[in-house]
């Protein structure tokens, strides 16, 4: 089976061709990075209209790199939530209308299940059951995974998600958007240990996470000096040590209460070295293997949407021509393969 997968559910356009058999045909992706940056965040407007502009010349791209013509397409596959309305229309609405052209089913696909099954497209991936930690710019969750579609949600963030705590500490200091890859960045040059941030919500029970204060109290430590190079780059490196610690804390924690000894790690903040690093470190001290997408499908793109349709699709309902798009959607609501 070939799957076009399409990705717009927030401010990066991707396209994927997904062949079942043969693996990852061709996948590109344009960001929107520049567009944003002089807000220092994602305008939703900005973004829907810019994916209207990218998304048709990019799949047309996508279609003659992997060497596959809409003939030869089985499905087609996009983000239909959890993201920005806007900007999953304008997938939806294309996605809907090749599929229904090229008489093929449409496949809504949940962004998070994208992320959660992005590290099957590697040649070293994981069995299922496995330990999930999803960590992107909206989401911030620990998931028992039992299967396609059978996900229990063990803990997830009460505020702000881990992501957008990096790019709203990234933002008070002075960095550019995204503020993961900043941070990560001015972390190098940060000295260790020069100030030491709280890991919270670590001192209680349970697998849930809390991001805001974090940025907090980073802004409370700038404003007690001056914002030079060393103070952002010392603040940088502790809150990017406190974060990734918390992570790492609340993953040791929930192998404990699961028993599982695989776990798979995500979404965009799952590209950070760091986080990589220290994840390694738990590998030596307990029989656990961690997976990862390669970092640029940490970040989203159109393969993760390719790859989870083409999972999905067997189990597809006779499509109707109706559709809608779902800003807020519970990973935890959707049905199993
Ligand atoms: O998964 P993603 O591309 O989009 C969402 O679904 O949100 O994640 C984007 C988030 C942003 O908050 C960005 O700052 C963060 O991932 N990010 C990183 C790194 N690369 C991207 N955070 C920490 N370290 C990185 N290297
Ligand atoms: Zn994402």
């Amino acid at each position: 089976m070939i799957i076009l997968g399409i990705e717009t559910s927030c401010d990066d356009t991707g396209v994927a061709v997904y062949d079942t058999d043969a693996g990852l045909r061709a996948h590109a992706l344009a960001s929107q990075v520049e567009l944003h940056q002089p807000y220092g965040g994602i305008v939703p407007e900005l973004a829907a209209r810019d994916h209207i502009q990218t998304l048709r010349p990019l799949i047309m791209e996508v279609l003659i790199r992997a060497k596959v013509k809409p003939a030869q397409i089985n499905g087609v596959a996009y983000t239909a939530g959890p993201g920005l309305a806007g900007a999953l229309l304008v997938g939806a609405s294309l996605g809907r209308s090749l599929a229904w052209a090229w008489n093929v089913p449409a496949i809504d696909i949940h962004h998070m299940e994208g992320h959660l099954l992005s590290p099957m497209l590697e040649p070293n991936r994981p069995e299922f059951p496995f330990l999930a930690l999803l960590v992107s710019g909206g989401h911030t969750m620990l998931v028992d995974v039992s299967g396609v579609g059978r996900y229990d949600i063990l803990g997830s963030t009460l505020d702000d998600a881990i992501g957008e705590a990096f790019d709203k500490t990234a933002k008070l200091l002075g960095l550019e958007y995204p503020g993961g890859p900043s941070i990560a960045k001015a972390a190098e040059h940060g000295n260790l240990g020069q100030f030491r941030f709280p890991r919270p919500m670590t001192d209680r029970p349970g697998l849930d996470f809390s991001f805001s204060g974090l940025k907090t109290y980073a802004r409370n430590t700038v404003a007690e000096g001056d914002l030079d190079d060393q103070l952002v780059a010392d603040v940088a490196w502790a809150f990017q040590d406190a974060a990734v610690d918390t992570l790492v804390i609340k993953c040791r924690r929930a192998l404990e209460v699961t028993g599982h000894d695989q776990m798979v790690i995500a979404g965009g903040v799952g590209a950070n070295s760091e986080l990589r690093r220290r994840m390694a470190d738990v590998a030596t001290t307990r029989p656990i293997s961690v997976f990862y997408p390669r970092p640029e499908l940490c970040t989203d793109n159109g393969a993760m949407i390719a790859y989870a349709g083409g999972l999905r699709l067997k189990s597809m309902a006779k499509d109707s021509l109706d559709f809608t798009v779902r800003p807020r959607w519970s990973l935890s609501s959707l049905g199993a393969v």
